[in-house]
């Protein structure tokens, strides 16, 4: 339990001394000083819980002597005594943060209880505060767990996305280093484009997965060594139409469907499977269109060999406002060039 420290002050040493025996035998540990000055380096050596004070004093008065305690410990439980011309500043001096104020002559009872209650009101509102913090501390862990938890979540979907995007890879071209190296080229691209970064998972997963309807070509079409057929070709440009399907349920991967289903459309129109122009195709496909030739040219694939990157960059202006969307290969060509090597170094690593 809280030692029950009290400081007294008033200037008419009679009264101190009655309240003096009063607090006494209500179990208090008694400080008494004469005014406001005396009383204020009182309470600083002390630190009393609770302070009873006459309003009207030399030196220092009553309401300032509550003022310069509260500046100092806010908690502390201030009681004014006064007298019945005082009853207005006394009425006051609760505005100010005093608990109470107890009218002179004192009841003996009355102060007492008042003392009580002041320093119980005190202590709760202490608790309170304290409880309250312990709340918040409580909440900051809950939400640092969630969003670790989150985080995790977010990891793991992206591996396991990268893990499917490698995998399609190894089937389709024989090389799993593509998606890696498009993932990069198109956050690389869209970032210069000016996607807002919230909006760049939705591509970063349209662009991983943007294959995914391969899974439903059968293999005969599409590990056929030589050129396809008009039919085989009209099975083949049906796989952004099954990649469709197989994630637009998934509401993690609703945002990259639009890549997916669109990645083979192009800016003149001429592409697949609507047909759409210019922007009419989502933003993710247009980039990924740009990226996916770019490391198509870059890089050996089983029939086609890889030429320059400045060789790679021409063609691409080349195209660009038949099948590339010009702004788009405006902002892939403002990708720094040791960024693209990064991307390419680090799509090779095992
Ligand atoms: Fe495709």
């Amino acid at each position: 339990m809280e030692r029950r420290d009290l400081l007294i002050v008033d200037d008419d040493w009679q009264v101190r001394e009655v309240l003096h025996e009063i607090f006494l035998s209500s179990g208090y540990n008694c400080h008494l000083a004469q005014d406001g000055r005396e009383a204020l380096e009182v309470f600083r050596a002390a630190r009393p819980p609770l302070v009873v004070t006459d309003l009207k004093m030399p030196n220092m008065d009553g309401i300032q002597l509550l003022h310069a305690i509260l500046a100092e410990e806010g908690d502390t439980a201030v009681v004014i005594l006064t007298g019945a011309a005082d009853v207005k500043t006394a009425i006051d001096s609760l505005k100010l943060g005093a608990y109470d104020f107890i009218m002179k002559p004192v009841n003996v009872d009355e102060l007492v209880i008042a003392a009580e209650r002041a320093l119980e009101r005190r202590n709760l509102l202490i608790e309170r505060r304290q409880y309250q913090a312990y709340l918040e501390l409580r909440v900051e862990e809950a939400t640092r767990d969630l969003q670790a938890a989150y985080q995790q979540l977010q990891d793991t979907y992206r591996a396991t996305l990268e893990a499917l995007g490698s995998a399609l890879d190894t089937r389709d071209i024989g090389t799993e280093s593509h998606s890696r190296r498009v993932h990069g080229y198109s956050l690389a691209t869209a970032r210069e484009y000016g996607v807002p970064e919230e909006q760049l998972s939705d591509v970063a997963h349209g662009v991983l997965l943007h294959d995914i309807g391969k899974i439903g070509i059968p293999d005969a079409i599409l590990l056929k060594p030589g050129p396809l057929t008009p039919e085989e070709w009209t099975v083949m440009r049906r796989h952004p139409e099954i990649g469709k399907r197989l994630i637009e349920r998934i509401p993690f991967l609703r945002g990259a469907v639009p890549v997916v289903y669109h990645h083979h459309e192009r800016w003149d129109g001429s592409g697949y499977p609507l047909g759409l122009k210019g922007e009419e195709i989502p933003l993710g496909a247009r980039i990924f269109s740009v990226v996916d030739a770019f490391d198509a040219m870059t890089f050996d694939r089983p029939y086609s060999k890889a030429i320059p990157i400045d060789a790679a960059k021409g063609e691409i202006r080349r195209c660009s406002g038949s099948h590339f969307d010009p702004l788009v290969a405006e902002a892939f060509f403002r990708v720094p060039e040791p960024l693209l090597a990064e991307i390419r170094r680090k799509s090779i690593e095992p």
